[in-house]
């Protein structure tokens, strides 16, 4: 049984002060739901207060990145032990902004993945294809080589503890979702190349999140499918009740 996980990527959003209110009032909307994990990633300025602000509940926080190094001279840059120090539980990793903007690569995806793992924090390792990717028929190879590049080393064990979203590049912010159908074929295949990888019993038990305009109005149908276990949301959780409602997904 996977539990699912909804987790609110908030990018480069909110002040300390509009951080807690948006971590307050979701907090009275989630108030007593259980069987999800439910995730915020604020920006590294305001982890501190909203790791305060949700302490005792059940709502966990996740940096929306992190550096592979433990310490020392890399300016501007954060370890994953400090990210655990300030109350994160998860670490948001090779998301497409990322690879697009700062030039992540599937190796230094998998770099900030051991890292992570090392310090006792849960990786959600993104992957995904472009449109132009998708178009010329290129979906699976690009996402496979993804997948298997940030997880190259890693024991099944390790892999186990791991949270993979598939988030299409061309699905976040635009609006456009991938169907029901899109999303569960590309998730059924990662879980397959998670089985060649690590064996069938961490294939089973992985979670994969789906990503790219996930709504209030869309999330029943995406979590209905097979290998959807979750979503990582970016527009529609920075309001407290869109993000309340994908958080109390109903399927069917
Ligand atoms: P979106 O972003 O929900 O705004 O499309 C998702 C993401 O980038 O994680």
């Amino acid at each position: 049984m996977r539990t699912p996980v909804i987790a609110g990527n908030w990018k480069m959003h909110n002040t300390v002060a509009e951080s807690l209110k948006l971590v307050r009032e979701l907090k009275a909307l989630v108030l007593g739901v259980g069987g999800v994990e439910i995730v915020v990633a604020p920006v590294f300025t305001a982890l501190g207060a909203v790791a305060a602000e949700i302490k005792g509940s059940n709502i966990a926080l996740s940096s929306q990145n992190v550096f592979w190094e433990e310490k020392g001279a890399y300016t501007g840059e954060i370890a994953p032990g400090m990210l655990k120090d300030v109350g994160c539980t998860y670490a948001i990793i090779g998301h497409s902004e990322r690879r697009q903007y700062f030039g992540e690569t599937d190796e230094t995806v998998n770099k900030r993945v051991k890292a992570t793992l090392k310090a006792g924090l849960t990786p959600i390792m993104c992957v995904g294809e472009t449109l132009a990717e998708r178009e010329g028929g290129k979906t699976l190879e690009i996402v496979s080589r993804q997948v298997t590049g940030g997880l190259a080393g890693l024991s099944s064990a390790e892999i186990d503890k791991l949270i993979i979203a598939y988030e299409p590049v061309w699905a976040i912010g635009t609006g456009k979702t991938a169907t029901p159908e899109q999303a569960e074929e590309v998730h059924a295949d990662i879980r397959r190349l998670v089985g060649e990888i690590a064996g069938p019993a961490t294939a089973a038990g992985i979670r994969i999140l789906y990503g790219g305009s996930v709504k209030a109005d869309n999330v029943d149908i995406l979590m209905s499918q097979a290998d959807i276990d979750g979503a990582l949301v970016g527009g529609a959780a920075l309001q407290a009740d869109s993000f309340a409602r994908i958080v109390k997904f109903e399927t069917k």
